[in-house]
């Protein structure tokens, strides 16, 4: 029955990983990438990978996923070389995940798949309340059609109430009805975990309306996991941001004020790194951190071009936003980490496909400049044109202009002064009852 959380320490566990491919299914990434960044995963996790299978299959069995030899390799493999934990890259199905377990009939022996893993990172990398509520319903959701045998790989989580979603939750209980109240008791949390995230929600909400009312831009910053956002969100602004050389470190989002070339300033804003097969679901389980995507004036995305897969990685990215419903908002696309590069030189197949892409390494702080007035060139062409004519007495509407907006010209007559410029959309109805225009429409 689900408990209390417990804190347990990190145990490093001998790790098996499964890779299946299936004929006539083109994919961004090939088996062996999938399943280097999938060790990669499980050793953010604290696995220690000792061995890979893999097979090519026509069509998933709907029964064990792989096929018949291949489990009986499976379980063969897991005796001989004292493996612990058994992570398949593809998503289990619940069924699929039981009869696995019952092949290797060793209840020491966790069978996971990557949503599994990825739903433990994200548990303890969530650094806000809303962040770990979030990790903790999303892993209740997964796990409630799972619910078996114990899964203490969960259970280990460093700290916070996430640790606590996996801590008692899968605990075998005597028979089928321990497993019908254990089922009953994670519905009454979900619920539980839902009103809560309404209420925190609310209150980022009123957050939210202030920044609004500020009136700056808004950047939002995308990536792969690992593409280096949080250092450039360091490089970009005085705030100091986590950046650790793990997978999906930033897992909140974080905004931070710059200031851009002109002296202007804009907010930026972090976001969850994006990764291959995660489920959509979960990400819109992550819906804090996309809404800040869906209400940025730009996406800032950041690639790792120092990454064999770099364009498979950014690919992923423009999939997920495409998803999103995030496809409208202009983009600034970074290749990141080019001091790792020959000659600091992006390959030539990036270059190709990303013409406009800025060549950056946050770390060394190269093409900071130049990335900065891009961003503001694209934020000034985002704003619309105005003319307008401003009495004297409203001077803090001039200062506004000149805060917020571009003056193209301003002309001081007896009154007051003639503007011609841009502003953000934002703000435009502020200006409006003194929008001026000369006969014929044209602007002065
Ligand atoms: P997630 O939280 O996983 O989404 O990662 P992130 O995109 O925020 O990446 P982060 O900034 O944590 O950087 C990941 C790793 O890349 C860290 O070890 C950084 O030091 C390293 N890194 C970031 N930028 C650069 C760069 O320009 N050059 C080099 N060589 N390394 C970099």
């Amino acid at each position: 029955m689900p408990q209390e959380p417990i804190q347990l320490q990190p145990i490093i566990e001998r790790g098996l990983l499964v890779g299946v491919a299936f004929k006539g299914m083109p994919s961004l990434f090939s088996l062996e990438d999938s399943l280097d960044e999938l060790a990669r995963l499980a050793e953010t996790a604290g696995v220690t990978v000792v061995g890979r299978m893999t097979q090519t299959l026509d069509r998933p069995n709907p029964a064990t996923l792989i096929g018949k030899g291949k489990l009986e390799e499976l379980v063969h493999r897991v005796k001989e070389e004292d493996i612990q934990v058994v992570i398949f890259d593809e998503e289990l199905s619940p069924r699929q995940q039981r009869e696995i377990e019952k092949a290797i009939a060793d209840e020491n022996v966790k069978v996971l798949d990557r949503t599994a893993l990825i739903l433990d990172i994200f548990a303890q990398h969530a650094h806000t309340k809303e962040g770990a509520l979030q990790v903790e319903l999303a892993q209740y959701e997964y796990r409630l059609p799972r619910l078996t045998r114990a899964w203490t790989h969960l259970a280990r989580q460093a700290g916070g109430r996430a640790g606590g979603a996996a801590g008692g939750v899968g605990v075998r209980g005597p028979g089928e009805t321990q497993l019908e109240i254990d089922r009953r008791e994670i519905g009454r949390k979900i619920a539980q975990l839902k009103r809560e995230l309404a209420e925190v929600r609310a209150h980022r909400e009123r957050y939210r309306a202030r920044r609004r009312e500020s009136h700056l831009p808004l950047v939002a910053l995308v990536g792969y996991t690992n593409a280096g956002k949080s250092t450039l969100l360091n490089a970009l602004t005085p705030a100091r941001v986590l950046a650790e050389d793990k997978l999906f470190a930033t897992l909140d989002p974080t905004t931070r004020k710059m200031t851009l070339p002109s002296g202007r300033e804009a907010l930026i804003t972090d976001t969850v790194g994006f990764i291959q097969k995660l489920p959509t679901d979960l990400v819109v389980a992550f819906r804090a951190t996309l809404e800040e995507i869906l209400e940025a004036d730009l996406i800032l995305h950041v690639a790792d071009a120092s990454h064999p897969n770099a364009l498979g990685q950014a690919l992923t990215v423009e999939e997920v936003l495409d998803e999103l419903g995030a496809a409208h908002i202009p983009v600034v696309m970074a290749f990141n980490k080019i001091d790792l590069l020959p000659d600091g030189q992006l390959p030539a197949e990036l270059r190709e496909d990303y013409p406009d892409a800025s060549a950056i390494s946050a770390l060394k702080r190269v093409g900071l400049d130049a990335l900065l007035a891009r961003i503001e060139a694209e934020l000034i062409a985002r704003m619309l044109p105005i003319n307008v004519f401003i009495p004297y007495e409203q001077g803090e509407l001039v200062d506004m202009f000149h805060t917020y907006g571009v003056v193209e010209k301003a002309t001081h007559e007896a009154d007051g002064v003639r503007i011609r410029g841009r502003l953000p959309a934002t703000l435009i109805g502020r200006f409006e009852s003194y929008e001026h225009r000369v006969p014929g429409g044209q602007f002065m």
